[in-house]
């Protein structure tokens, strides 16, 4: 037998250049997980963290650490790392043990600490999340790597530079309305097109930032949420995927393998089409990623992303709004909190937290979260519970 899964509470610190140590970060989300669910720490039968560079904040093996703070020393946690998808894959393991029965309610929170670092050192370190021996070692940041793929989409597609550019000023426009979003800024199609080239065709505002920052969800089977008494949403359906780590092993490296393969699991657990979400959380590293991912989540035909994204079909009020929180591009990118920050936005989203950025009359959402050129993914479907 196995359960119906939930999320009954969500907290995220804001994603930024921030002063807290990686625990200071991760114990604030988490309990503002704990006490949005209605929670005590005793309730929880697990923990499942995501982060990658620990390292660089001096701790590493954090799960025990994030535990013994919460007062719960004895509850098992686990630490999952899967670069910039580090949160998606943890995810799908909190998910998974709490649909098979062996928990009734866990956390699952997210965490990065790099921008102490510096610009360069972060790159190095995030460097290391490539197929290194192909790609880092040889130079291709993931700026580089990103150039690659936008190059080659643009010369197979009818794309141009300025349709990216329109990713970038859609998601800088909602980030304003998110409180907790790193880059505050409107910007404007000539600003992206005249910002400095950081690899050629991606300049500054084609890029997400490096981010501190933690969020945290509370998990639980139906009858836990429902004897609550509280708002929650259903995860109706989770899938993950791989692809060959350097994009050299790629057949066609305008789409990414993970994301087709773990959507079309979560679409068929779920039992909905792509014209049954109405908003999503992508994967937008860079502006290219975005047009792709919503190519290959199913939105929009191939090819058609970057023009259809200009016309406006994904804009907060167009056809299917993608990245109302603000995205990676102006939310942020705290790699380990990423993919369980996204579930943050559709628990505020269905639950009537989102303010001016709310999408009118949604019930399904899908979120989409990838590691570095997207080797590994995992997509997840939730449902609005009334
Ligand atoms: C784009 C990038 C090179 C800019 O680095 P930088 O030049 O050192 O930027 P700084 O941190 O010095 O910031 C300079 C200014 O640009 C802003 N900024 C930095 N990165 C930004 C971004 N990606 N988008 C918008 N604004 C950004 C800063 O807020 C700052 O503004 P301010 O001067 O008004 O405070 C860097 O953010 C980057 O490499 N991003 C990609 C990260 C990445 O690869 N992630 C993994 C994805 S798979």
């Amino acid at each position: 037998m196995t359960n119906k899964v939930c999320v009954l509470g969500a907290g995220s610190t804001t994603y930024g250049k921030l002063n807290e140590s990686i625990i200071e970060l991760a114990l604030n989300a988490s309990r503002e997980a704990i006490i949005s669910a209605g929670i005590t720490p005793k309730d929880i039968g697990a923990g499942y963290i995501s982060n990658v560079f620990g390292a660089a904040d001096k701790q590493v093996h954090i799960a025990p650490v994030i535990m013994s703070n919460l007062g719960i020393p004895y509850v098992p946690g686990l630490t999952i790392e899967s670069a910039c998808g580090s949160g998606s894959v943890m995810l799908r393991e909190a998910f998974a043990n709490v649909y098979a029965g062996f928990y009734d309610c866990v956390l699952a929170v997210g965490v990065e600490k790099i921008t102490h670092t510096g610009t360069a050192q972060s790159t190095t370190l995030f460097s290391y999340c490539s197929d290194f021996f192909y790609e880092g070692g040889n130079g291709a940041s993931f700026p580089g790597l990103f150039a690659s793929i936008a190059r080659a989409y643009l010369s197979t597609y009818k794309a141009t530079e300025e349709d990216l550019a329109y990713v970038a000023v859609k998601n800088h426009e909602n980030g304003m309305l998110n409180p907790k979003a790193h880059v505050k800024r409107r910007i404007t199609v000539d600003e992206v097109l005249r910002s400095p080239v950081v690899a050629s065709p991606l300049k500054l505002y084609d890029c997400c930032p490096f981010s501190d920052g933690a969020s945290a969800l509370i998990l639980c089977n139906e009858k836990f949420a429902k004897s609550s008494g509280r708002p929650y949403v259903e995860i109706i359906g989770s899938g993950r995927g791989a692809s060959p780590a350097a994009i050299q092993g790629r057949e066609d490296i305008t789409t990414i393998p993970s994301t087709v393969n773990a959507a079309k699991q979560a679409y068929k657990m779920a039992g909905v089409t792509p014209k049954d979400i109405d908003f999503a959380e992508v994967h937008d590293c860079f502006t290219i990623a975005e047009v792709i991912d919503t190519e290959d989540l199913g939105f929009f035909e191939k090819g058609k992303a970057a023009s259809l994204t200009r016309e406006g079909e994904t804009k907060l009020t167009g056809r299917i709004p993608i990245n109302p929180s603000g995205g990676l591009k102006a939310k942020g990118h705290p790699i380990g909190a990423t993919g369980i920050g996204q579930v943050v936005e559709v628990f505020e989203q269905f639950t009537g937290k989102a303010g001016q950025r709310t999408v009118k009359d949604a019930e399904i959402a899908l979120t989409h979260n990838f590691g570095a050129t997207g080797a590994s993914a995992a997509v997840h479907i939730f449902k609005k519970v009334n």
